[in-house]
């Protein structure tokens, strides 16, 4: 079966240098937070839709992953389109036919979210267009408003290169509700960046980021944490002002062990590190250390570990991913990846 429309949006992931780990109520975050978007790492959705006799249910939608039904991907589909049905109201009128596909494996541990509900959102952004809901020029801020309601990093997934979410002093028009580019002087190295994806554990987390960040509420270090995040901010931006790689970097990797701090110490507290995420950080800091290569780790909320370089070192990272990281990944696995562009609009 087809419908009459289609519009298709390819969206990247993104990976967080500070963490958005902390919410308020409308998806709000507790602090403003800062990521590179991703270039390999995306999720392709195509919609189709068309017009129908509205009969009093808030939405019609089918849902298919690679080409197979998915009914377990709905809830979080209907979360997201009751959160939006304001912004969206052809919705009650509208069916439609979800097809979605991640160009990462499945079961990588690689968090679709971001990607996924970025791509779902620039669809219905797109569709709000062409009902005339919405001026062209406000395309973007409207679409990362919407992915911020189905997941908040996916806001950030709406602008290649590096992009603030969340109110700022010294970010320039940032806001706690759409993401924006980063707006001050970068120096170059930093659009070089890689990511290697080092894939420790695959599979579906044990307890999901949501769940992470409801365990914020009444934890014992969250004003800290929130304070820090957003002196981490500040710093951050002299780094990519003058270019220090080594600042950068040891931010960066500090982010990455306070996230996972918050979530050792929540009530109940949990691990998502596993013993080969611990010997890959070690791995990574001896081999900085006696090589003095620029390379630095950071994690999301899982086990698998983020590899950030530039660009004139990337030779050397790959040798030493494949001679001495490669064993600690499940199945000998990993991605290399690279700070790229943002969404496209893909066409027939
Ligand atoms: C650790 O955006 O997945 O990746 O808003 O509940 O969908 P929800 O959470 P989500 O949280 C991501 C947390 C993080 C850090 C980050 O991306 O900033």
């Amino acid at each position: 079966m087809s419908l009459k429309n289609k519009v298709s949006w390819q969206s990247p992931s993104n990976i967080a240098l500070v963490k958005y780990w902390g919410k308020k109520a409308g998806q709000i975050p507790a602090n403003a937070s800062i990521s590179f978007t991703l270039d390999n790492c995306h999720t392709r959705t195509t919609v189709e839709w068309e017009p129908i006799e509205a009969d009093g249910a808030p939405f019609h939608f089918e849902i298919f992953v690679d080409d197979e039904p998915s009914p377990e991907f709905r809830p979080k589909i209907e979360t997201f389109f009751q959160r939006t049905a304001d912004l969206l109201p052809f919705l009650p009128s509208t069916k439609m036919i979800i097809r979605t596909s991640n160009s990462f494996p499945h079961s990588s541990g690689i968090a679709s979210s971001a990607s996924g509900l970025s791509a779902l959102a620039l669809c219905m952004g797109d569709i709000a267009l062409q009902h005339g809901a919405l001026d062209e020029n406000n395309f973007n801020r409207f679409c990362s408003i919407l992915s911020r309601l189905g997941s908040g990093s996916a806001s950030r997934s709406v602008y290649g290169g590096l992009v603030v979410w969340g109110q700022h002093a010294e970010v320039p028009g940032s806001s706690d509700s759409f993401a924006v580019e980063y707006p001050h002087h970068v120096e170059h190295v930093f659009t070089t960046y890689r990511d290697t994806v080092l894939l420790v554990e695959v599979g579906q987390k044990s307890v999901s980021s949501t769940k992470g960040h409801g365990l914020m509420v009444g934890h014992e270090y969250a004003e800290a944490r929130f304070e820090q995040a957003k002196a981490n901010m500040s710093e951050i931006q002299k780094h990519l002002q003058t270019g220090d790689l080594n600042g950068f970097g040891e931010l960066v990797e500090a982010e990455a062990l306070s996230l996972h701090a918050m979530m050792m110490t929540s009530r109940p507290g949990y691990m998502l590190f596993r013993p080969n995420t611990i010997a890959i950080l070690e791995k990574i800091r001896n081999y900085r250390e006696t090589e003095k290569v620029p390379v630095h780790f950071t994690l999301d909320a899982g086990a698998n570990v983020h590899l950030l370089y530039p660009a004139h070192v990337e030779q050397k990272v790959h040798t030493f991913v494949e001679q001495e990281l490669k064993q600690f990944c499940k199945d000998g696995r990993y991605i290399h990846d690279r700070v790229g562009s943002g969404p496209k609009r893909l066409d027939e």
